[in-house]
């Protein structure tokens, strides 16, 4: 247990022989028990934990998988069958990874919303920001290529559309396209590439992220629902007045959290693991044809918005590329944002009507994107498409303007929290 005092008590038995060789006590300490938390975390606050959670789902599950899956064009679609009706508590353990993949990208958009409501990507934040968008990257690589492996027929048809946009590069376009599939179409060999990148080299590279994340984290501390630094204002042993203890604190309400989001997630594994094709796509149950496409390509949720700003530009002067590039630039514009951001104010409690009506322009624009993204590219689908693309890129392109000149309420110097109402 924690202490005030357990810096000077010398840890005991096993614990005291690891610690007398290894930096485990000093560690717990400095990133959980001594580790002191703004008192105001709300419920934005859950998903960073909920993110470790799930990445260690996907870990986990992911093991089990490879031990039966054969990375190999003519097998992989049957090893997939095999896992799910054969290989003893092989449905759950699919199951529980695909339906962790969109529970991944559900966190972590969750996650980043909060960042922009509170102002957690502005200083001293913004290297916490940019490592969490290079880790964004990564999952989207990651989500990317295992998609692939099941070697079903969406699995083929969307790395096709993918990695043919590459294509579009001026010059290098062509031989990047068959550098990155190591083959004239996409064929066994990508298949086994994206094997290894998906089972170890970005796990790895994420697990590596996260940690460098969490130590960002912790050398700035974190922001909260206020958006006031509570380092500001520190007690005679140089703790922060409005800060608590990671441990047990946050601890006993993160594991409330997860709780919380374990019904819903084994609600959606028992129940509805397709989620009516939004978590597995029906043509993914057909195996790869390089002779039939699907009726309607399109990627899974998580990359639709991202989708649907691609299909919005139409090609111009006979090269598709501007729709890479504004597809590309919508992720690129997030990795600027601490420097977009001229507000005097960083939580959006404090900030003007102008900024939260930006905000709302932009979480209505992501959305809709998504939906367009879905949809086949006809009828009404288009223009919306076009139009909340404009709205999504005059959020960050406008924000110089109007986070400077907005209204904004005066900050308490201390973190304001009310107790429940009795
Ligand atoms: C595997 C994915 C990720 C994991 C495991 C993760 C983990 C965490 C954890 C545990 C925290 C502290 C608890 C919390 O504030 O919720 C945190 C904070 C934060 N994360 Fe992440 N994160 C991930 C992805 C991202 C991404 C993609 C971004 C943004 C692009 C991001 C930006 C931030 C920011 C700005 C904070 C500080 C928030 C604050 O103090 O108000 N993270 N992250």
């Amino acid at each position: 247990m924690a202490s005030n005092d357990s810096s000077t008590t010398q840890p005991k038995g096993l614990y005291g022989w690891i610690c007398a060789r290894f930096p485990l006590d000093s560690m717990m300490r400095e990133h959980l028990t001594e580790y002191y938390a703004p008192k105001n975390f709300n419920f934005w606050y859950f998903f960073g934990a909920l993110a470790i959670f799930v990445l260690a789902i996907q870990i986990v599950t992911g093991i089990f998988l490879t031990m039966n899956y054969k990375p190999s064009a003519t097998e992989a679609f049957a090893s997939v069958e095999y896992i799910m009706r054969d290989v003893e508590w092989g449905w759950l353990i699919r199951y529980l990874h695909s339906t962790g993949a969109s529970a991944f990208f559900i966190v972590v958009y969750l996650h980043m919303f909060r960042a922009l409501m509170y102002g957690s990507y502005r200083a001293p934040r913004e290297l916490l920001w940019v490592v969490g968008m290079v880790i964004y990257l990564a999952l989207m690589a990651e989500a990317f290529m295992g998609y692939l492996l099941p070697w079903g027929n969406m699995s083929y048809w969307g790395a096709q559309v993918i990695v043919n946009l590459f294509s579009t590069i001026p010059y290098v376009g062509d031989s990047l396209v068959e550098w990155i599939r190591g083959d004239y179409f996409i064929s066994d060999i990508t298949l086994n590439r994206f094997f290894a990148l998906h089972v170890i080299a970005l796990p790895l590279i994420l697990v590596f992220l996260v940690i460098a994340h969490i130590l960002a984290l912790h050398e700035v501390g974190s922001n909260n629902p206020d958006g006031i630094e509570i380092k500001k204002t520190k007690d005679a042993q140089g703790r922060p007045l409005d800060g608590i203890p990671f441990h047990p604190y946050y601890t006993v309400k993160d594991t409330f959290g997860l709780g919380m989001f374990l019904i819903v997630f084994c609600g959606i594994v028992f129940f509805a693991p397709t989620l009516n094709g939004l978590f597995l796509e029906a043509p993914n149950f057909d195996p790869a044809n390089p002779m039939q496409t699907p009726p309607h390509i399109a990627p899974v949720w998580y990359f639709t918005p991202f989708y649907a700003m691609l299909r919005a530009v139409p090609s111009m002067f006979g090269t598709q590329i501007w729709g890479v590039l504004v597809m590309f630039a919508a992720i690129a514009l997030l990795f600027f944002l601490p420097w977009l951001d001229k507000s005097p104010v960083n939580s959006i409690r404090y900030k003007g009507p102008l900024t939260k009506f930006m905000l709302a322009v932009f979480a209505v624009s992501f959305v809709v994107l998504a939906v367009c993204g879905m949809k086949p590219p006809q009828g009404i689908y288009p223009t919306l498409a076009r139009i909340f693309t404009v709205t999504y890129f005059l959020f960050f392109l406008l924000m110089p303007w109007y986070s400077r000149i907005d209204s904004t309420k005066s900050v308490p110097s201390r973190v304001t929290y009310h107790d429940h109402e009795h």
